[in-house]
């Protein structure tokens, strides 16, 4: 008898340990981990699961093309990352942005971010480009990597001017591997196009990299980089939406395409009738008018809950739905993901109600 219950201790201590480590998987690929810093717990929530804002000095900046500044954020112990991640800037006016962390991952004492100054923006790169200067503190969330370098047999990557920063991590480590790359790198000219110089030196053998400035060419042409792609190749873009669309279309069928936003794509947060949505967490129920983005609803009652583009790309206001139908309105989030949370800046619902984990 004792043999069939030690079969059965080890059962069910493998099929724990298995839920275990599955779980533990899920949560780290969970674009909640970290999870956004909130200000203060919001009821229900330990302040264990809310990751704080870091400060960190900037010991560097400098101007890394026209229109783009280079920072050096310095701190002690900084999490790791991998080619890809991002960081969320929390600036002095309270203002959370995404960069794209463009040093060196093995550094665990100073992070780099370039922005491009949009001059019709929101307001964000410009107080990255007038307020933060050396010696301040700012604040910083993350790492975290929405768009990570896939295991392949090759890789291609089209980027369009300030969308070379999560990419070009990504160039250096498959230099130092010698792995298969190529790279069309647009921009307005030449000038406006950041680490220029390092990406012509990285891919120096074998005319890996293909320049497009547009004062002196015009557009790139993204069918001819993507045309003849070898079995296993994977396609990175990052840059603007045209750029996005137009890799996107071009794409041979059979080559997974891994993009990176710097902007929204076309989506309506207020379009559609008016419902409600419960705060089941903090036990309160707000209407959602017709005109109303469901983060605007639930501000009125949590002022504290975590967004920053309000436009369904930076994923921060990213909420885990109990009950409802969600009426997805972002191109973020995988299919897995839309099983159980919503954007809640942009997405909406499809009946009258939604509770959310909050
Ligand atoms: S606030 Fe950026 S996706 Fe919602």
């Amino acid at each position: 008898m004792a043999l069939p219950r030690l079969r059965t201790v080890v059962l069910v201590s493998g099929a724990a340990l298995l839920t275990r480590r599955a779980l533990k998987r899920r949560i780290a690929r969970s674009p909640l981990w970290p999870l956004p810093a909130l200000p203060e717990p919001v009821s229900g929530h330990s302040k264990r699961r809310a990751t704080a804002v870091r400060r960190l000095l900037i010991t560097g900046r400098t101007v890394a093309a026209d229109g783009v500044v280079q920072l050096r954020l310095e701190g002690t112990g900084l999490p790791r990352w991998e080619p890809g991640a991002h960081l969320d800037l929390v600036l002095p006016s309270g203002l959370v942005r995404q960069y794209s962390l463009c040093g060196d991952p093995e550094d665990t004492g100073a992070y780099t971010v370039a922005t491009r100054l949009v001059e019709d923006g929101r307001g964000g790169s410009r107080e990255v480009h007038e307020q933060l200067q050396e010696g301040l503190e700012v604040g910083v969330r993350g790492p975290r990597n929405r768009f990570p370098l896939a295991d392949a047999r090759g890789y291609v990557f089209v980027v369009g001017g300030i969308g070379i920063t999560p990419v070009l991590p990504m160039l250096r480590s498959l230099a130092a591997s010698g792995a298969e790359w190529r790279l069309l790198y647009g921009g307005r000219s030449r000038a406006s196009m950041p680490f220029l110089a390092e990406i012509e030196k990285l891919g120096a053998d074998g005319d890996r990299v293909t320049v497009v400035a547009q004062d002196e060419a015009g557009h790139p042409d993204v069918a001819a980089a993507l045309a003849g792609l070898a079995q296993g190749t994977a396609v990175y873009c990052c840059g603007p939406e045209p750029l996005m669309d137009a890799v996107a279309a071009a794409l041979p069928e059979g080559h997974p395409l891994h993009l990176e936003r710097f902007s929204a794509a076309a989506g309506d947060a207020t379009g559609s009738g008016p419902f409600e949505v419960e705060l089941r967490r903090s036990g309160r129920t707000v209407p959602v008018a017709a005109g109303q983005s469901v983060l605007a609803a639930v501000r009125a009652e949590l002022p504290h809950v975590a967004y920053s583009c309000e436009q369904g790309f930076c994923g921060t206001c990213q909420q885990r739905v109990l009950e409802g139908e969600i009426d997805h309105r972002d191109e973020l989030l995988t299919d897995d993901e839309r099983g159980d949370s919503m954007l809640i800046c942009v997405s909406r619902c499809w009946g009258g109600r939604l509770v959310l984990d909050l």
